[in-house]
């Protein structure tokens, strides 16, 4: 298994994840614009040269905002996510960036557990935020110090 910079060869694959993954899933056009801004961070975990888990996140000012991060129903809770994200955390800390900031839906829970257990803590609630199929959910705003992946648990 590897991570490594995503490319625009790609986009597919990183979106026949993310389309698995959200309502709203990304397509390969989505994907390649957030790839080719100077001011993104995307990478993927690669095995036997399959794409199985990727992020995206954006640099702004100091912050690093996580925009999305998803694991290929297939391979999840195998320790993909925490691998995905320590690696965006360690090119956050290159890059110089000193907070990561993001917004998850209030029912998400698997993506909670994942960022608790990451050291990301609640700052704030986005009220109804997100539309679902039945309604609308909160989103938590959560937040940690970049580069401290090193203290915290997980695989
Ligand atoms: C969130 C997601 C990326 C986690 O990926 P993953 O590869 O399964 O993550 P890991 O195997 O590294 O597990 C990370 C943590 O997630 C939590 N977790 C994973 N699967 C879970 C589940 N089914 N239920 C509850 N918590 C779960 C655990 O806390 C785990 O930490 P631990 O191993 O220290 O206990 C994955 O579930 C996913 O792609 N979900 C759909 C997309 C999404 O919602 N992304 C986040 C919003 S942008």
């Amino acid at each position: 298994m590897i991570v490594r910079p995503a490319t625009p060869e790609d986009a597919a694959a990183l979106s026949r994840i993310h389309v698995q993954s959200f309502d709203d899933g990304w397509t390969p056009a989505d994907i390649t614009t957030w790839i080719a801004r100077p001011e993104g961070i995307a990478l993927l975990a690669e095995d036997a040269s399959e794409q199985v888990a990727f992020a995206l996140a954006l640099q702004a000012g100091d912050e690093a905002e996580l925009l999305t991060i998803a694991t290929d129903p297939a391979r999840r809770s195998q320790g993909l996510g925490h691998t995905i994200f320590r690696a965006l955390d360690a090119e956050a800390g290159r890059r110089g960036l000193n907070r990561w900031i993001l917004e998850v839906a209030r029912n998400n829970l698997p993506a909670i557990a994942l960022y608790k257990s990451e050291g990301f803590v609640e700052i704030a609630v986005r009220k109804a935020y997100y539309k679902t199929g039945d309604g609308r959910v909160d989103a938590l705003v959560m937040s940690r110090p970049v580069g401290s992946s090193d203290r915290h648990g997980g695989a």
